[in-house]
């Protein structure tokens, strides 16, 4: 499929930005399989990982790569995560696999966030994908009637459970012009673990990987 090369050639290109002797933060997603793929054969060079899900961690562990607690290491120089949307400030919605508040933990550490996407993920105006926002499942409600004061239409994820035992909203219909102001004002909602929008602090570096191998860096 051509949207996996173009995911796999992003996922290598941020092989570079790895230090030597350091701990990777690693996200969550397709396009991260493809980096942690790219990380295992270089695995002899990095001291291990901090992972932000229990796919990634397992997934780094079958490739004989350490991966430590967050609470256990000093630094992460660098965390390569994929994302849902980004504009051209790199400011990103992330969560579509319901990992965002994992993923949000380890961005605040690291002190580099390489954002890895195809051409999809690029936007003039974040929204178009619905923002996943994590909740304490007995807020739910709550929650959702909040969302649709703010905006947007949100959709409970079925059958979804996050890793911190959560469940997802994802809310549709949100032209998103504002989005650090949008971020904390759904962080502000009782019952809100984390939402998607990763604004305040979002990307540093963005890589985009084409189908023919090439990667445009914004
Ligand atoms: C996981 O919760 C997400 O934030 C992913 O980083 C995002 O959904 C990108 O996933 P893909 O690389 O699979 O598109």
């Amino acid at each position: 499929m051509s949207q996996n090369l173009a995911k796999q050639a992003a996922a290598r290109a941020a092989i570079k930005y790895i230090e030597d002797d350091s701990i990777v933060g690693v996200g969550t997603g397709s396009t991260v399989n493809f980096f942690i793929d790219a990380l295992a054969e270089i695995k002899g060079r990095i001291e291990g990982a901090v992972s932000s899900s229990e796919a990634s961690t397992e997934r780094l562990k079958s490739h004989g790569i350490p991966v430590y607690d967050l609470n256990a290491v000093d630094s992460i120089p660098v965390y390569v995560d994929g994302a849902d949307e980004s504009n051209r400030y790199l400011q990103l919605i992330k969560g579509g696999g319901a990992a965002l508040t994992r993923e949000k933990i380890v961005t605040a550490v690291a002190e580099k966030f390489v954002c890895i996407a195809d051409p999809s993920k690029v936007v003039g105006c974040l929204g178009e994908f619905p923002l996943p926002v994590e909740v304490i499942p007995m807020a739910r409600s709550h929650v959702a009637r909040q969302l649709v004061k703010l905006g947007g239409d949100p959709v409970y994820r079925e059958g979804v459970i996050t890793d911190n035992g959560n469940i997802i909203l994802d809310v549709y219909n949100m032209k998103i012009e504002k989005p650090i102001e949008m971020e904390t004002a759904i962080n502000q909602i009782v019952g809100v673990v984390t939402n998607g929008l990763f604004a305040e602090k979002g990307a540093d570096v963005l890589l985009i990987g084409k189908e023919d191998g090439e990667v445009e860096i914004l």
